[in-house]
């Protein structure tokens, strides 16, 4: 990953590639944000003129590229838009900034290193630079043959702030978030021959014992053995057999208990509910919940966050065959509720009701399932939020709020009770699949169903976020890791106590 420094050196006097200025729109030309003004001066006032004539206007994503002319020893300037900035402190602005530096670094790409004049007031002004960098210099190129493209190796944060008290721990939390994030972006982008139910556990394996979590893995037998019919249904059509994989982080004098359930589908063809070809071709992306609750418990172990936090991901292979579930079969969640599976393509809720059930059964004060669930939270919500649904509004209005800290853009959706009679099934407790309206809350009051009596539960619906068709900001073309910065940050607020 891309290292970061910090330094409180002129940007004109470093010896870097390439340097960074921000800037945000202006009544004439953009306006120069404040990081800018040695190389302004060395330029004699008229860098917001030159950027002009270049076409910068400051709005958000955009990059002016420009020789430095002999104005710092760096040979390429980098302008990036920031569009208008907030006041320090908000939200609004942490993202602006995460957004800009995102950008930035994805246009720093085969550069080696780079120093980083963004207007930096605080600490987490340097953190969300420090965070967009690192997310905006993730490439994926293990699949491509010539020679890639590399991310910028070394950038340094530079500004009269960055050496304040503070900023340096604000940093390295940054980093190792982003760490989780780039983490989780890999194995959605692993192709789905590679990433099967079998491999995947191995990774997280690979990963909890690096940081000696406790690991537990139920391969095809033990979940069969032990009733787990969600994931036995699924993951029967496929050549690739499922897995449960337990990762648990277990701090000293923790207060509090956080689970998460993450759906990991390797692989979503519909099953004999077949999807059409286009709708099929993102769906090595299905199993982006489990990416992300896996990655995230081990960025909070690393962080030394205060809290017991269990993640489990129930991973399967969605396929149609001769040994696939069949719609209108009846199965048996773990626990025991049955389940008239009339729709194959509804399988995510059916491995994540054994992950809910069997979380429940480790206590834990609050329930987080975080799943590439429906197409209509995507009708609902676009690509770019996920749907929040909880059994608390309370609950609901907190994880709108962490979110939004995160740089998430999350908004709650309701679980109505009427709905729930849609899911009623002749033969079973309840069938998979209700009518088209409001599918995402159906989707949610199925799962609700599965969280035991006074327990804490909130399901992200993450269908639109996980996979950009675009690059933006610091977000990637393909796997973005969503849910993982917000996880991360909400059980430092359960630690706090603020949740
Ligand atoms: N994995 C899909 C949901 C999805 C759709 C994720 C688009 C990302 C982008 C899920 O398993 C699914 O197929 N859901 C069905 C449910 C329906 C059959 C009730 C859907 O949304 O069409
Ligand atoms: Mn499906
Ligand atoms: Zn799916």
């Amino acid at each position: 990953m891309t290292s970061i420094a910090l330094s409180s050196a002129a940007p004109t006097g470093l010896k870097v590639d390439a340097v960074v200025v921000g800037v945000a729109p202006g009544d004439g030309d953009v306006v120069l944000l404040p990081g800018s003004e040695t190389l302004d001066k060395a330029l004699k006032g008229s860098l917001a003129r030159l950027l002009g004539q270049l076409g910068a206007t400051g709005k958000a994503d955009e990059v002016t590229k420009l020789p430095a002319m002999g104005a710092a020893k760096a040979g390429l300037l980098v302008a990036v838009g920031t569009g208008p900035l907030a006041e320090a402190g908000t939200p609004a602005r942490h993202e602006s900034l995460r957004r800009a530096a995102g950008a930035a670094a994805r246009a720093l790409a085969g550069q080696q290193s780079a120093a980083v004049a963004l207007p930096v007031l605080d600490e987490a002004d340097a953190a969300a630079v420090a965070e967009g960098i690192a997310l905006g210099a993730y490439t994926f190129d293990q699949y491509k043959s010539g020679d890639p493209t590399t991310p910028v190796e070394s950038v340094t944060l530079i500004g009269p702030g960055v050496k304040a008290k503070g900023v340096k721990e604000a940093v390295t939390r940054a980093e190792t978030v982003a760490a989780a994030v780039n983490r989780a972006r890999d194995w959605v982008n692993i192709p789905p021959r590679d990433l099967t139910p079998a491999t995947f556990a191995d990774a997280a394996t690979k990963l909890a014992r690096s940081a000696k979590l406790d690991i537990e893995v139920l391969d095809e037998k033990a979940l069969a053995k032990g009733g787990y019919g969600g994931l036995i249904g699924v993951g029967q059509g496929s050549a690739n057999p499922p897995r449960l994989v337990r990762v648990a982080y277990r701090p000293s004098r923790a207060k509090k208990h956080v689970a998460f359930v993450g759906k990991g589908i390797t692989f979503d063809s519909g099953g004999l509910s077949l999807k059409p070809a286009d709708s099929m071709v993102e769906m090595k992306s299905d199993m982006s919940g489990a990416a992300a609750v896996v990655a995230a418990v081990h960025a909070i172990a690393q962080l030394g966050t205060k809290v017991a936090v269990t993640a489990y991901a129930a991973m399967a292979e969605n396929m149609p065959s001769g040994s696939a579930q069949r719609p209108s079969d009846v199965i048996t969640i773990y626990g025991g509720k049955t389940v008239e599976v009339l729709n194959t393509d509804a399988e995510g809720r059916l491995v994540l009701a054994d992950g809910i059930v069997r979380a429940a059964e480790d206590e834990p004060d609050l329930i987080i399932d975080v799943a590439t669930l429906t197409g209509a939270a995507v009708v609902a919500l676009g690509k770019r939020v996920s749907g929040i649904m909880a059994n608390d509004d309370d609950l609901g209005a907190k994880i709108h709020d962490v979110a939004g800290r995160s740089g998430e853009a999350m908004w709650p959706l309701p679980l109505p009770v009427e709905l729930r009679e849609k899911l009623d099934s002749p033969i079973a407790d309840i069938a998979n699949i209700g009518d088209r309206w409001g599918g995402a809350l159906q989707a949610g009051l199925f799962l609700q169903e599965f969280v035991a009596d006074g327990i804490g539960w909130a399901h992200l619906d993450i269908a639109g976020p996980a996979f950009s068709d675009k690059a933006h900001g610091y977000t990637p073309k393909g796997g973005t890791g969503a849910a993982v910065r917000t996880l991360v940050r909400l059980v430092e607020d359960v630690a706090d106590g603020a949740l």
